[in-house]
């Protein structure tokens, strides 16, 4: 059996380890739920401290032309960056399922694509809540609801073969949240493609983790929250990415003022903005922009690449001693082994997954409180963040699990639910 102490090593080689210094740690606790909502930056501490007493303190009105103005498109610009794609293909602002209602919408008052909506059953669930409340306003056919015969891979045949038969605007997450199952994008991208299709990709779980080039990838639409592996907070505003070429075609179904070409003029008639920022809707959300800039700023500095090929180390790492020592215990891998299909979240499920994670959370009397989280039916998910987790993390984790099931501890917890799980 390969010695678990390895992480030894890897922690120390690791050239992204001085990153977990700029975020807000507490003590004794190992934080693994980066992929619901990441770690407070240190920085956005102070930012938000200098923007509520000064800029709004002080400067109250006069910060909108100072500071606050802008700040929506200068945080565009860092995302276009990450994404690589152009500066004015980036807007931000809004929750992700606002932006997918817009888009859809707007693809639907288009002739560009047929009026057939299609998602997955691993798509979560507001993206097809979304689509089922459009479709029912435009009372197209049924959702494509593609099912397939289990929950952590999508079969990629079915899908094709659907897309083809089917064409429309499909919604797909790049990652998905209960396997972090990674689709081939660009392959799916030109398949669409091909059959007069598009696909628009929710990158929630993937952004921050996963070393996304929508310009090779052929992508044409995206949207995604930043409060996952960007850091940005909880609620933090959405981005979205609409090609140039669509752009002008695309109008935005929630006619605001921040959207018109002229917002100031005050003018009685609305006249769409030319670009991508005629899909603003209202006043911007000044507090949660500037608490979001700080984790696309470390993210920036520290390299998607660098930070994808960290994260397949840490889930390798995980996986293989999963496996050595866990799925003796009835522990279940309910992620793809193979790394080009995994995200950066690995799941795993045992008969008493609830209990365990109750057991993880509480912590031993000498040892850590680890904070994972749970999906029904029976799903423990791991966020590792690559910019804040260490490789010693994920070995205490496996510790954890191996003890609390080998001694039965999970025994002591209730099998009853909470809210927020
Ligand atoms: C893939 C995906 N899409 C959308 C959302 C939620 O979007 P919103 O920010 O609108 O709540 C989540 C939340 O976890 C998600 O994982």
């Amino acid at each position: 059996m390969t010695n678990l102490k390895t992480y030894h090593n890897l922690d120390s080689n690791d050239s992204l380890a001085h990153f977990r210094k700029e975020f807000i740690h507490q003590e004794n606790e190992i934080y693994l739920d980066g992929n619901s909502l990441g770690k407070l930056p240190r920085e956005t501490e102070k930012k938000l401290n200098e923007v509520l007493i000064y800029q709004w303190g002080n400067r109250l009105i006069r910060s909108w032309n100072e500071n606050w103005l802008d700040l929506p498109k200068k945080i565009a610009g860092k995302y276009s960056k990450l994404l690589n794609v152009k500066k004015n293909e980036v807007i931000i602002g809004e929750s992700t399922s606002v932006r997918l209602y817009q888009i859809v919408y707007s693809l639907l008052l288009t002739d560009i694509y047929p009026k057939q909506l299609g998602t997955d059953i691993l798509n979560f669930p507001t993206d097809n809540y979304i689509l089922e409340g459009i479709n029912k306003k435009f009372s197209l056919q049924n959702v494509n609801l593609i099912k397939y015969s289990q929950e952590i891979f999508a079969d990629l045949n079915l899908l094709k073969d659907q897309i083809k038969r089917k064409p429309g605007i499909y919604c797909l997450s790049l990652v998905t949240y209960k396997s972090s199952f990674l689709y081939p994008m660009k392959d799916l991208n030109m398949w669409a493609e091909k059959f007069k299709s598009i696909i628009v990709w929710d990158l929630s779980h993937a952004i921050g983790a996963i070393d996304i080039d929508l310009k090779s990838s052929a992508a044409k639409i995206c949207i995604g929250c930043s409060y996952k592996y960007m850091n940005g907070g909880p609620g933090a505003p959405a981005f979205m990415f609409i090609k140039n070429e669509l752009q002008k075609k695309l109008f935005n179904p929630i006619q605001g003022w921040f959207g018109h070409k002229k917002p100031f003029n005050f003018d009685l008639n609305y006249i769409p903005d030319d670009g991508i920022n005629r899909f603003s809707v209202g006043t911007p959300p000044v507090l949660s922009l500037f608490a979001m800039e700080t984790g696309i700023d470390i993210t920036l500095q520290a390299g998607i690449k660098s930070i994808r090929k960290k994260s397949l180390l840490q889930t390798e790492f995980f996986i293989k001693h999963l496996k050595n020592r866990l799925v003796p215990l009835g522990y279940n891998l309910e992620s793809p082994q193979e790394k080009s299909k995994r995200g950066a979240h690995i799941t795993i499920s045992h008969k008493f997954s609830w209990q365990i994670c109750q057991a993880l959370i509480k912590g031993n009397n000498n040892g850590f409180k680890i904070i994972p989280d749970f999906r029904p039916p029976n799903f423990l998910r791991f966020g590792i963040s690559p910019l804040y987790n260490r490789f010693e993390d994920l070995y205490i984790v496996i510790r954890r699990l191996e003890d609390i099931v080998a001694s039965k501890e999970y025994l002591n917890f209730s099998t009853e639910k909470i809210k927020v799980t």
